[in-house]
């Protein structure tokens, strides 16, 4: 029997997944091809999947434990998955600026697996960075003036994440609070040894030591070389595509094109379920 095959999807980041159903219990065999694939690509792209948020929760665990999302509910029954819903009236989607997931936590979580549920004919793309390629690809000046530096990320006001979206906020988590912390610029993934460039372009608009303009001026910049056309994937969904992203070497960021909605009127509906992989 042949196991999964694993087809690259952009040069720098990405690949496709292709032969398996998620839903079984995967084996050995199955599953070192897979890992192997995600600490190589960073991303996985499984199409035409069909999962239950048992079977859901069950193949995100193979990753690594789950966590709930700080701000907002999970699903009944599941705390640990929650829905991510762009009602057809609305523009922003949840993770509209680039970002890795959480980097105001001291550990941000490791990654997480998304599954769609309703999406669009057209729209509604997600773009993934390789942030070790953005890492490598810096001048070894900007390195070393990086690794001298920290910088700070805020969650924001905790309603942030769900309040300002109308399909999610029914799903409001009372009591949580604002979380911020310091970074530094580089961090070494623990399972490939690899150094990579953490920024977060929604949480992180400020270097320690460094006046509003100076952070402004350095973090501009790193966003715009770490996402570069070239060190990115951009991926289409279809309904049951399932997607894996590693959080300790990448950045993403959910595109915002419903235009009909842009102009006012009626767009589409764009529901994901979520798995957050803990560090
Ligand atoms: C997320 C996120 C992007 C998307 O789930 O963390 O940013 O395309 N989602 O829904
Ligand atoms: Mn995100």
């Amino acid at each position: 029997m042949s196991g999964p095959q694993i087809r690259p999807y952009a040069t720098a980041i990405g690949a496709e997944v292709l032969g398996v159903d998620l839903a079984q219990p995967l084996d050995n065999a199955g599953w070192a091809t897979i890992h192997d694939a995600y600490l190589e690509h960073h991303v996985l792209f499984f199409p035409e999947q069909e999962l239950t948020p048992d079977e859901h929760v069950a193949f995100a665990r193979r990753f690594g434990e789950l966590e709930d999302y700080p701000f907002v509910h999970g699903i009944e029954g599941h705390p640990e998955l929650i829905e991510i819903v762009k009602e057809p009236d609305e523009v922003i989607n949840f993770g509209h600026r680039w970002h890795a997931d959480m980097t105001f936590r001291e550990q941000p979580p490791a990654g997480a697996v998304l599954y769609a549920l309703e999406v669009p004919p057209v729209g509604g793309d997600t773009l993934f960075a390789n942030m070790t390629l953005a890492w490598e690809m810096l001048s070894d000046g900007m390195k070393k003036t990086l690794r001298e530096l920290r910088a700070i990320h805020d969650s924001g006001k905790p309603t942030r994440h769900s309040q300002n979206f109308k399909g999610m906020k029914m799903q409001h988590k009372e009591g949580s609070e604002q979380q911020i912390t310091a970074h530094p610029f580089v961090r070494i993934h623990p399972e490939a040894g690899q150094e990579s460039l953490l920024i977060c372009p929604s949480y992180c608009h400020r270097i320690e030591g460094m006046t509003d303009e100076e952070s402004t001026m350095i973090l501009d910049h790193l966003e715009r070389h770490a996402t570069q056309d070239i060190f990115t994937c951009r991926y289409r969904w279809s309904p049951g595509d399932v997607v894996i992203w590693d959080n300790r070497c990448t950045m993403h960021i959910a595109l915002e094109d419903d235009l009909a909605a842009i102009k006012g009127g009626q767009g589409f509906r764009r529901r994901m379920r979520r798995a957050t992989i803990r560090s």
